[in-house]
């Protein structure tokens, strides 16, 4: 069976970028960004994103487009003993895919309520107590129940995932980024260039530009840089490695990567500006300082940017924008996170796409279900701090040390993506990735392992965090290796 291949270099830019783009830029960036200090914060981001993220980027890129396969057949073709790894990123893709899904749902929601703005004076308790229905004897493992006014639009936007998994990479993901990118980038800069336009807004971007040098000795804020930068640019959970795979053999890969990188980081920043520009909006209109009128992670997109709406002019206008620009970049990260679990099961099974992709996205919404529920915020927020401080990292470096030291493939890939790329790497790039980025993933992910078993993230139970955290990567393990025995693949990839 041939492969599906994107119809132009465009198309697959788009959606790279689209995979890239998402959450993580207007939800968890400027949260980020904010809670280790803001312009502090930009240094180690810039750093990571140059010696982290472009030469991760151009990695995967090259080894999705020579190997041709998602990520568990592109390892295992390098080495059979490899493919569990593949497995796992795939496994942290399915993972995120559940909550991800259930913030895209809110968005959906507060783009409804942004019109006329029904969260009232209150935006904090509207949130917590009204939408979410959250008590106080909910917690991770005491859910409550079904809630019907989330359960809606989280399968609303399972059903978009669903469409562009199901009809596939040009008639579905590919079409998908062209009408979502161009929308989205206007949105924003619309917003960005009226909300700069507002009393103190300056004084709010300045804040985020204003470098503290002191922070930059503080390992947590090296490890949330270093983490932003995986997550943001959708690498070591398996979806790069699916995107690049339906590439022509032909295909620029260095430049493409760089693109990728520096859209979807330039992305970021704008986004940043446009929070920070409310963020110093409210804070003069309060007459208070800029660090009293935020609350940090999720509520910063679901409370302090309704509160700032009912300030702004054309608050009916803005809000809805605003909310649909959330969504828009979410659906577009969530179809890329689907495709990798998707096609991974393609290469692994011979399923049809139409077989793979229902059954998957099927699965998917019934487990995301549980954080439609009254404490579904509470699993999410505990789900996502293994995930992403443990799980992610881990598994870039486990992606680094197998293909640079294990394998020794770095020269291999780097003649590789050089013979089709127009700007060709040095061995720079091989330095970085087999030194310094091992080198820096080692002490963050230590620094984290520390944090995390000396300490109860989010002050949840010792129960909770043992099944919800170490059981979940335990059995994200298991299965994986469980998973990498399973009869060899039925369609050999045409390398
Ligand atoms: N890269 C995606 C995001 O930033 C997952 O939301």
């Amino acid at each position: 069976m041939q492969r599906e291949q994107w119809a132009s270099r465009t198309g697959f830019i788009l959606a790279a970028v689209g995979s890239a783009i998402g959450l993580g830029n207007i939800w968890r960036f400027p949260y980020m960004a904010y809670e280790n200090g803001g312009g502090a914060f930009l240094i180690p981001y810039f750093f990571a994103m140059l010696t982290a993220g472009i030469p991760f980027m151009i990695m995967e890129f090259g080894l999705g487009q020579k190997l041709r396969s998602a990520a568990p057949r592109a390892f295992s073709l390098l080495s059979s003993k490899a493919e569990s790894l593949g497995w796992f990123q795939v496994s942290i893709a399915a993972v995120i895919a559940c909550y991800y899904v259930a913030v895209i749902g809110w968005a959906i929601s507060y783009f409804g309520f942004s019109f006329t703005q029904s969260w009232g004076a209150d935006a904090n308790g509207f949130f917590f107590n009204n939408y979410l229905q959250l008590g106080s004897d909910n917690g991770p493992s005491a859910l409550g129940s079904l809630q019907w006014h989330i359960v809606g639009p989280v399968l609303l936007a399972w059903a978009v995932s669903f469409y562009a998994t199901y009809t596939g990479v040009r008639t579905g993901i590919e079409r998908l980024g062209k009408i979502l990118m161009p929308v989205l980038f206007l949105m924003v800069l619309v917003l960005t260039l009226r909300v700069l336009m507002l009393p103190g807004a300056v004084d709010g971007v300045n804040w985020l530009f204003k470098p503290d040098f002191g922070a930059l000795t503080n390992p947590d804020v090296w490890s949330a840089a270093y983490g932003q930068i995986f997550f943001t640019l959708s690498v070591g959970f398996a979806i790069m490695i699916a995107y690049s795979s339906y590439l022509p053999k032909k295909s620029d890969i260095n430049n493409n990567a760089m693109m990728t990188v520096f859209i979807n980081c330039g992305f970021s920043l704008l986004a940043g500006v446009m929070i920070f520009a409310v963020l110093g909006y409210m804070a003069a209109e309060q007459g208070v300082a800029i660090t009293e009128v935020v609350s940090a992670g999720v509520g910063l997109a679901f409370v302090t940017i309704p509160t700032a709406i009912n300030l702004l002019p054309l608050p009916w206008l803005l809000g809805p924008m605003f909310f649909l620009a959330l969504v828009v970049a979410g659906f577009s990260s969530h179809v890329s996170i689907m495709e990798a679990i998707v096609s991974s099961a393609m290469d692994k099974t011979g399923w049809s796409r139409r077989k793979a992709a229902s059954v998957i996205c099927g699965g998917g919404a019934i487990v995301s279900l549980a954080f439609a529920t009254n404490g579904g915020l509470l699993l999410l927020d505990l789900v996502d701090y293994y995930i992403n401080n443990v799980a992610l990292l881990t598994s870039c470096l486990i992606e680094l040390l197998v293909v640079g030291w294990v394998l020794f493939k770095m020269p291999e890939l780097r003649s590789h993506v050089n013979s089709v790329s127009e700007i060709t790497v040095g061995r720079w790039w091989e330095f970085t990735l087999r030194y310094l980025c091992v080198a820096m993933l080692l002490v963050i992910i230590g620094n984290n392992l520390l944090t995390a078993i000396s300490e109860n993230y989010g002050g949840y139970a010792t129960a909770d965090q043992l099944v919800f955290g170490w059981g979940l990567l335990a059995a994200m393990v298991v299965g994986s290796v469980l998973l990498s025995r399973q009869t060899s693949y039925p369609v050999a990839a045409e390398a």
